[in-house]
């Protein structure tokens, strides 16, 4: 049966940016009541402001241009803070952490589940990437990388999973990446990180097979958004170069659109915005190793 996001929770982390605000906007526009995360509160406002549009627009011309007073009402969005202080419930909530401090990460799935009484869908799409050999990445970096990508997930999932499972319905959406299906130079952290999410959920999935829970791993090619400027140097320092792959990559609308299709039809394994570099890659990879590493070697990386 297909889903949809009609009056559905959906926490959505890395939603100051790029894809991530994509699916927050989506997600708006299909009748969904939000958390947004991410650490740049300004930014997460702006994307909650862009929900409001939406979803106001979309029941506009569903309604032949008369906006609904209820719809309407989801144009207003608060801080998970204020939220506390008792006012009426508001359809979008900005809910700011940073998941590289762990400790932050079971903390917000509390206030979280506090908010809207529940989640039903949790997308786990915040992720940092590298741009830097593994001999000049400092371990502390390498580290950022996997905790924000990877343990970060983990720990939002085992908290939001008990409420989930005693429900017994709810779905999470990992965004892994093409480097979740092969590895790529100058990305071993990013590459190992993304690795790691596929595993943990297909062996969760498997777990939780039976049950009205839903688990769909996303790996997109390339979307233009900032990924690579915002990656991470070997020391910690933001790379701040757009990569030509991301700059001729998919509108992140466009990628946002295909994700929740997938999703509400059910899907487990989406691949988005794969173009045939990213189908290439991961065929080589797999099937013709050697000559996968000369060639992504000289072509410096994804
Ligand atoms: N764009 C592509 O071509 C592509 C390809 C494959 C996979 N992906 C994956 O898609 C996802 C979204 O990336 P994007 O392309 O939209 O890049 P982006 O524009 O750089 O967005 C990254 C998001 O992650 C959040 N984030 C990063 N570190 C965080 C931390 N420590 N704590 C909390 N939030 C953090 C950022 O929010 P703040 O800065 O506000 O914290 C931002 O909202 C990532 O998982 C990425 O690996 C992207």
């Amino acid at each position: 049966m297909r889903q949809t996001l009609e009056e559905k929770v959906v926490w959505i982390t890395g939603a100051s940016s790029g894809i991530g605000r994509a699916l927050a906007v989506e997600a708006a526009r299909r009748g969904a009541r939000l958390l947004l995360s991410g650490r740049n509160e300004a930014a997460l406002r702006e994307t909650a402001e862009r929900c409001g549009a939406a979803s106001a627009h979309e029941t506009g011309s569903s309604k032949g241009g008369t906006v609904s007073a209820q719809r309407a009402s989801r144009t207003k969005f608060e801080h998970a803070s204020s939220h506390e202080t008792g006012s009426a419930r508001p359809e979008c909530v900005i809910l700011p952490f940073d998941l590289a401090d762990l400790s932050a990460c079971a903390a917000a799935a509390r206030r979280a589940e506090a908010i809207f009484g529940r989640i039903d869908v949790l997308a786990l799409n915040a992720g940092v990437s590298q741009r830097a050999k593994f001999a000049e990445t400092a371990p502390e970096v390498f580290d950022a990388i996997v905790r924000t990508n990877f343990s970060a997930s983990v720990a939002l999932t085992r908290a939001i999973l008990p409420g989930m499972r005693a429900r017994d319905s709810g779905t999470i959406v990992a965004i892994s990446s093409v480097a979740g299906l092969m590895g790529a130079p100058w990305r071993t952290a990013y590459s190992a990180s993304k690795h790691a999410l596929a595993g943990f959920f297909g062996s969760l999935r498997a777990e939780l097979h039976g049950s009205g829970i839903q688990i769909s791993m996303v790996y997109p090619g390339f979307v233009r958004t900032a990924i690579s400027e915002n990656a991470f140097a070997g020391d910690g320092s933001k790379h701040g170069e757009l990569d030509p792959l991301q700059q001729a990559g998919q509108d992140p609308a466009e990628t946002a659109r295909l994700v929740w299709n997938s999703v509400g039809a059910g899907a487990l394994e989406i691949k988005v915005a794969f173009d045939f570099k990213a189908r290439l890659g991961v065929f080589l990879s797999r099937h013709v190793p050697g000559l996968f590493v000369r060639s992504i070697s000289r072509h410096g990386g994804l």
